[in-house]
């Protein structure tokens, strides 16, 4: 039985980076554990507060967020942190050497619903010569991610996770309050029959996209010549992590529902993490015109397209936007 240890998982061991990570191992073991709780704790259901996406706050969110970035800031290694659910970035230990964006529950609206939600993280290093903290140091593209991962709260937890060296997957094992290496290295398959999207904006979004899931619909009385299945978990995490485990493409495309919204998913916390993932796992990442992880980000809240998952078939849907 191989315990969580990602110092197997670095081709150089980073001492600093293998505390983080397990820092974040025990925050996500906790929310784990207070989902579990569920309605017995009374901690389903929303505040009557927003977050800066505008998004009501359910009460997870916040106590998650919490959690995280109470044993983040008090680690000592974390110079600041940028969280979906902190309007701004919070400044931890002045001479703390990394950087953290985390989505401390993903998918929430699930949450009322026992359905999957997870935590997503990605972590940077802060810039040579930048002192202090601010939002400045977090605008890297997602090629500077030293470490990304998700724990995903479903029927079991699990947690995977990349540090540049393919994806491990670990799994919770509530007996011993570890996680276990369960997969050493996911990989995506080429191909695939499997999509994810949200059918009912179809009518808002980009004429390459209709074109594409068109044809995708059409199945093998269209150009496509297969038949297709559609799966939605309305959680990011869960659609990635299918995708990681048997394939699939997963996309969240622009659309023109409303003129000043044009995308959905956020850049720092959870589209670059999830593209280090599948590009660690052999699967593409890309805006639909632009590899999601060279972006240069402009603000830590800033939101992108996302189309991933297996190679051939995110290459086709690339096609469609050329
Ligand atoms: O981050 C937002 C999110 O919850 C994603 O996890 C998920 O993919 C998407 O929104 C679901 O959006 P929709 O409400 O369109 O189903």
């Amino acid at each position: 039985m191989q315990r969580f240890d990602p110092v197997l998982r670095q081709d150089k061991v980073d001492l600093d980076l293998i505390s983080l990570l397990n820092t974040l191992n025990t925050a996500c073991k906790e929310i784990s554990f207070r989902l579990s709780q569920g309605a017995l704790a009374g901690i389903l259901g929303s505040t009557t507060d927003e977050n800066i996406q505008g998004e009501t706050q359910k009460k997870l969110d916040v106590i998650s967020n919490d959690l995280i970035k109470e044993i983040l800031l008090e680690s000592g290694l974390v110079r600041a942190i940028a969280s979906e659910e902190e309007d701004t970035i919070v400044a931890g230990s002045p001479d703390g050497r990394f950087l953290v964006c985390f989505d401390p529950l993903d998918g929430s609206s699930n949450i009322d619903i026992n359905s999957l939600v997870g935590t997503i993280f990605s972590i940077m290093e802060v810039p040579e010569g930048m002192q202090g903290a601010n939002e400045e140091m977090f605008l890297q593209p997602g090629t500077a991610q030293v470490a990304a991962g998700y724990a995903l709260y479903g029927a079991s937890t699990q947690l995977a996770l990349t540090t540049g060296q393919g994806v491990h997957l670990f799994t919770l094992d509530n007996t011993i309050g570890e996680f276990v290496l369960t997969t050493d290295k996911m990989t995506i398959c080429e191909d695939t029959q499997e999509f994810a999207i949200n059918m009912s904006n179809q009518r808002f979004w980009q004429p390459a996209m209709q074109q594409y899931i068109n044809d995708l619909l059409a199945g093998d009385t269209g150009t496509r010549n297969k038949n297709f299945n559609m799966r939605w978990i309305a959680a990011m995490v869960g659609d990635v992590h299918r995708v990681l485990t048997r394939g699939g493409i997963f996309t969240y495309p622009s659309d023109n529902r409303n003129p000043n919204k044009p995308y959905k998913l956020r850049l720092m916390y959870e589209a670059n993490p999830m593209s280090f993932l599948v590009e660690q796992a052999g699967g593409l990442s890309s805006t639909g015109y632009e590899r999601i992880m060279e972006i240069e980000p402009t603000e830590i809240h800033q939101r992108v397209a996302v189309i991933l998952g297996s190679k051939n078939e995110v290459e086709t849907c690339l096609g469609y936007h050329k």
